[in-house]
C-alpha cells in the first residue's frame, strides 16, 4: 500500500467534502505471465495483481449525485445525476470510465445511492498494467459498498468489462478486470475465459516477478485490438466454433488449410497460447521455472510471429532480459501490444544485476528511458 497516496486521497477528501471522514477502496493493476490474447476467445490467461493501484476515497450522498475529484488530474472533477441517460464526456476522457460504469449498474440495479469520490493512482497509465480495468472494478466496488448491493468480485469483473466494451467503446476480454477484483497475495490466477472458473498457483518463494516498461507510446491500441479480435472471429468461423480456444492444437492443424493467411497467423497464435498457458500452469505448480521460462520465450516469439503486436524496442528488453536469465525463468511481452512493458520471471538474486543490465543497454539502443517495477502478488479490490 502506498501511504502516501492514501494520505492524499483521504486528506482531499475531507477538504473538499465538508471534512468527512471516508472510507477507501483499493483496485490493483495487473500483469499477466502468460496467456496473450487468449481471453475473448474463450481460453486460459495467468496473470496476477500487482502492488500498483487506484484508491478511491469515498462516502455516501443523500441524493442521487456522483461527484468525483481526480487528485492526480489537478483535482478536475465531475459530476452527473445516477437517474439521468449518463452521457459520455468530451472534456474529462478519465471520467468515462466512471461513467461507464454507473451507467451499467444504473441499468442493472434500481435506487442506487450517490456518492462523493476523490481518486488517486498509481499504476502506469497507457503501459498494458490495466489502469482502466483497476480504476472501473474500484468504482464498481464503491457502487456496490454505498448501496448495499454485496456483489461478488465475479460481477464486479463483469460489470466493469461491460462498461468498456459499450461505454468506452474497446472489445477487451475479462482477463484485467476479473485479475483486478479476484487477485490472491503471493498467487498468479489461472483463469479459464469462458467458465470464469479461477485457479490461485503460487509463486516459488525465491522467484520475483519484474516488470519493465519499454515507454514506447502505444499507439491505435483500440483499432488493433479491435482488429484482431474480428480476425480471430472469422477463423473461429472457418471451425465451426465461437470461441477459437474451443479447439485444440490437433483440430487447428487438420482443419487449417483454408484460412487465409492472416486468419491462420492470428488462429495459430491463440490456440498454442493458449496450450502453452495450461502447460504454463502446470509448470509453475511444480516449480518448474525452466519449463515455464520456455513457455515465456515460445509466447513471446509467437506473439511477434504470428500476432504481430510486438515492437522493435520491446522485442529487444526481451532478448536483454532473456539472454541474462538463461534457464532460470524467462521474459516476455505482457498485455495488448504494440508497446507497453515486458515482464520476467526470475531468480530473487538475479534482480539487481537484470537491472543493472536493462540500465546499461536500453536507453542507449532506443534511444528511450525505461522504467523498472519490482511487483509483488496482491489481493484483488478491497475496502481498507
Ligand atoms: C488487453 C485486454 C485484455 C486482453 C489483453 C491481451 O489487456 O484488456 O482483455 O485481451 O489485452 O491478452
Amino acid at each position: 500500500m502506498n501511504n502516501t497516496q492514501l494520505k492524499n486521497v483521504t486528506d482531499i477528501f475531507k477538504h473538499h467534502f465538508d471534512g468527512v471522514e471516508p472510507q477507501v477502496v483499493c483496485a490493483p493493476g495487473r500483469v499477466n505471465i502468460i496467456g496473450e490474447h487468449t481471453d475473448y476467445n474463450g481460453g486460459h490467461v495467468l496473470p496476477c495483481a500487482i502492488n500498483y493501484q487506484t484508491l478511491i476515497s469515498f462516502s455516501p450522498r443523500e441524493d442521487n449525485q456522483i461527484h468525483i475529484i481526480a487528485a492526480d488530474y489537478d483535482n478536475q472533477h465531475d459530476s452527473f445525476n445516477i437517474s439521468d441517460n449518463i452521457a459520455f464526456n468530451e472534456d474529462t476522457f478519465w471520467s468515462n470510465y466512471i461513467r461507464g460504469v454507473v451507467s451499467v449498474m444504473a441499468q442493472r440495479y434500481p435506487n442506487l445511492v450517490g456518492v462523493n469520490m476523490v481518486i488517486s493512482g498509481d499504476v502506469p497509465q497507457g503501459a498494458g498494467l490495466s489502469s482502466s480495468a483497476a480504476l472501473e472494478v474500484g468504482i464498481a466496488k464503491v457502487i456496490s459498498e454505498v448501496s448495499s448491493l454485496a456483489l461478488s468480485n465475479q460481477t464486479l469483473a463483469q460489470l466493469s468489462q461491460q462498461a468498456e466494451n459499450e461505454f468506452v467503446g474497446c472489445q477487451c476480454g475479462i482477463m484485467d478486470q476479473l485479475i483486478s477484483a479476484s487477485g490472491h497475495a503471493d498467487h498468479v490466477l489461472l483463469i479459464n475465459c469462458e467458465t470464469l472458473a479461477t485457479a490461485p498457483i503460487s509463486l516459488p518463494d525465491n522467484s520475483a516477478v519484474l516488470i519493465v516498461n519499454s515507454n514506447v507510446k502505444r499507439g491505435l491500441v483500440d483499432s488493433e485490438y479491435n482488429t484482431r479480435r474480428q480476425q480471430c472471429e472469422a477463423a473461429a468461423k472457418h471451425f465451426g466454433v465461437t470461441l477459437l480456444c474451443d479447439i485444440d492444437i490437433d483440430t487447428f492443424e487438420a482443419g487449417k488449410q483454408g484460412l487465409d493467411d492472416i486468419e491462420f497467423k492470428r488462429a495459430r497464435h491463440v490456440v498454442y497460447e493458449n496450450q502453452r498457458t495450461l502447460d504454463a500452469a502446470d509448470a509453475l505448480s511444480k516449480g518448474d521455472i525452466k519449463a515455464l521460462g520456455d513457455l515465456m520465450r515460445a509466447s513471446h516469439a509467437s506473439m511477434k510471429d504470428d500476432f504481430e503486436i510486438t515492437t522493435p524496442e520491446i522485442d529487444y528488453l526481451v532478448d536483454v532480459l532473456n539472454e541474462a536469465i538463461g534457464d532460470n525463468g524467462g521474459a516476455r511481452m505482457t498485455g495488448g501490444g504494440f508497446g507497453g512493458c515486458v515482464v520476467a520471471v526470475l531468480p530473487s538474486e538475479q534482480v539487481t544485476s537484470v537491472c543493472e543490465l536493462i540500465e546499461s543497454r536500453y536507453l542507449q539502443k532506443t534511444g528511450i528511458k525505461e522504467s523498472i517495477y519490482l511487483s509483488k502478488a496482491c489481493q484483488g479490490v478491497h475496502v481498507l
